[in-house]
C-alpha cells in the first residue's frame, strides 16, 4: 500500500484498510466544494499579490480552479475516498490539470484554516436561507391572519377553554416567534462573519500574508484576532445549530396545533388532499402526516445540536479531528429545518378555517365566565376574589342546567349575587368579549388589526 501522495513524506506504509473507512470525510464535505473553491481563489490571489507565489503560478492555479468548478457543476469530478476530504480532492485534481505549481496553492496555508473557511461560508448562508424560509412562513401565516382578524377560536391555558380569541391573533403569535428566530439566524450570521483564512495550522504563518484582503474577498467583516481561537472555534456552529434547535422546536408547537385542530374532534382546520395521506386500513382517514413529521423531526435537530456540543466539550486547543464530525450535524440540522419550513408554509397556506366549528367549541366551554368577573368588579364595584367565586357559582349553575352563561334568566342569576342587572347580558356574548380585549397586545379584533398592519409593513 503506497502512502499518502498529499502528506505520507515522512511514511514508509500506507493506512490499514480501517482507516481507510474511518478517516475520510469526502462523502460528506463535498457539499463545501464551492466554498473550497472560493477560498482557495482567495488565498492564491492574495499569495500572487503579495509576490509569495508568481503571477504566472497564480494565474495557472485560478485557471485549474475553474475548470474544476465546471467539472464539479457538469457531475464529471470524481470525489475520491483515498484523497480523505474536499481539499485534498480537489488539491490533487488542480496537480493533474496544471502540474507541480498546483502545489504552490497550500504555501501559508494548512487544511485547519481551510476547512474552517469554507465552513463558516457555508454555515452564513445557511443562516440566510433559514432566514428566508422563516419569512415565508411568517408571510403565510400572515395571510391567514388577515382572512381572520375577527374570527373566534376558544384560546386554551391547559388545554381547557380560557377565554375567546381571534384566529388572527393566533397565528400573529406564531409570526412574533418566528421572527425572533430570524433574528437568531441574523445574529448568529453577524457574529460568525469574520475569517480564519491565515491562521494556517494553528500559529500563523511566517510568510508575508495579507489578511485582510482574503477577509475582504470572501466578505468577511475582518480577519479573526487569535489564529488559535480561528482554527479551534466552532461556538459559530453551534449558535447556528441552537438557532435551528429554537425554529424548530417553534415549528413542533405549530405542527402541534395543526395535527389537533384538523381532528375530526376539533375540526377548525381542514387540510386539502395535497396535505393529507390516508391509512391503509381506516378509509375515513385524513392523516396530517407532514406536520407530524416536522413534529418528529424537531428530534433530530436538538439532537445535532447535543451531538457537536458533545464532540466540542474537552477538547482542548486547537484542532482536533474530533471536528471533523462538526460537518455532518449541521448539514443533517439545515436539511431538516429548511424542509420542515418550506412544508409549513405551504400547509399553513393550505389550510382551511371553519369559523362555524371553531365558535360552537368556544360556546361549550364557556370561556366569558371572566367577562361575568369582571363586570362584577367594575359594576358592582366588589373585589376580583370575590367576583370570581360568584362568576363560578353562576358558571355551575349553566352547567346544571345544560346551557351556556347568556341563556340563563336574570333571575337564576340573581339567586347567587342579587344586585346583579339586565346589563351583565352585554359582556357574555363571545362577541363583545372579543371586542372588549382592547389592552395593547390583546385580542380584539381592532387590535389585531394594527398588528396585522405592522407586521405587514415588515414582511413586504
Ligand atoms: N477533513 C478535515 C475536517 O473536516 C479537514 C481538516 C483536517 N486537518 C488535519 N490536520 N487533519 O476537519
Amino acid at each position: 500500500m503506497s502512502t499518502n501522495k498529499m502528506w505520507g513524506g515522512r511514511f514508509s506504509a500506507g493506512p490499514a484498510a480501517i482507516m481507510r473507512e474511518i478517516t475520510p470525510s469526502i462523502d460528506f464535505d463535498k457539499r463545501l466544494a464551492g466554498e473550497d473553491l472560493a477560498g482557495s481563489r482567495a488565498h492564491c490571489r492574495m499569495l500572487a499579490q503579495e509576490g509569495i507565489i508568481s503571477k504566472d503560478d497564480g494565474q495557472a492555479i485560478l485557471g485549474g480552479l475553474d475548470t474544476i468548478e465546471k467539472e464539479i457543476a457538469a457531475g464529471d469530478f470524481v470525489f475520491k475516498r483515498e484523497l480523505e476530504d474536499i481539499h485534498l480532492n480537489i488539491e490533487a485534481r488542480l496537480a493533474e490539470l496544471i502540474g507541480p505549481a498546483a502545489g504552490r496553492l497550500h504555501t501559508a496555508r494548512s487544511r485547519n484554516d481551510q476547512v474552517v473557511t469554507d465552513f463558516r461560508l457555508w454555515v452564513r448562508s445557511a443562516c440566510e436561507r433559514a432566514g428566508q424560509g422563516l419569512l415565508a412562513l411568517q408571510q403565510a401565516l400572515l395571510a391567514q391572519a388577515e382572512k381572520h382578524a375577527a374570527t373566534i377560536l376558544p384560546g386554551f391555558t391547559h388545554m381547557q377553554v380560557a377565554q375567546p380569541v381571534t384566529f388572527g391573533h393566533h397565528m400573529l403569535a406564531y409570526v412574533e416567534m418566528f421572527a425572533r428566530d430570524r433574528g437568531r439566524f441574523e445574529d448568529t450570521r453577524k457574529r460568525l462573519n469574520e475569517s480564519p483564512l491565515g491562521a494556517a495550522a494553528l500559529a500563523g504563518t511566517s510568510f508575508p500574508i495579507d489578511r485582510d484582503t482574503t477577509a475582504k474577498a470572501l466578505g468577511f467583516a475582518r480577519p479573526m484576532r487569535n489564529s488559535m481561537d480561528a482554527i479551534s472555534a466552532r461556538d459559530f456552529a453551534l449558535e447556528y445549530l441552537a438557532a435551528c434547535s429554537i425554529a424548530a422546536v417553534h415549528l413542533s408547537r405549530l405542527a402541534g396545533e395543526l395535527v389537533q385542530w384538523s381532528t375530526p374532534a376539533f375540526g377548525f382546520v381542514r387540510l386539502s388532499d395535497a396535505f393529507t395521506t390516508g391509512s391503509s386500513i381506516m378509509p375515513q382517514k385524513r392523516n396530517p402526516d407532514a406536520a407530524e413529521l416536522i413534529r418528529g423531526k424537531t428530534g433530530r435537530v436538538l439532537g445535532d445540536f447535543v451531538a457537536l456540543a458533545t464532540v466540542v466539550k474537552g477538547l482542548v486547543l486547537t484542532y482536533g479531528t474530533d471536528l471533523q464530525e462538526d460537518k455532518e450535524r449541521v448539514f443533517d440540522a439545515a436539511d431538516t429545518l429548511e424542509i420542515s419550513l418550506a412544508a409549513m408554509a405551504a400547509m399553513i397556506a393550505d389550510l382551511t378555517a371553519n369559523p362555524a366549528r371553531m365558535r360552537a367549541a368556544c360556546e361549550a366551554g364557556y370561556p366569558t365566565a371572566t367577562d361575568l368577573a369582571d363586570w362584577v368588579v367594575r359594576v358592582l364595584k366588589k373585589p376580583f376574589r370575590e367576583a370570581h367565586h360568584i362568576a363560578g357559582s353562576i358558571v355551575k349553575l349553566a352547567e346544571d342546567a345544560g346551557v351556556g352563561l347568556d341563556a340563563l334568566s336574570l333571575a337564576d342569576m340573581q339567586t347567587v349575587e342579587p344586585a346583579i342587572t339586565q346589563d351583565v347580558f352585554k359582556v357574555l356574548s363571545l362577541d363583545s368579549s372579543v371586542n372588549s380585549r382592547m389592552s395593547l397586545g390583546g385580542t380584539a379584533p381592532a387590535r389585531v388589526k394594527e398588528q396585522l398592519a405592522y407586521w405587514k409593513g415588515l414582511l413586504k
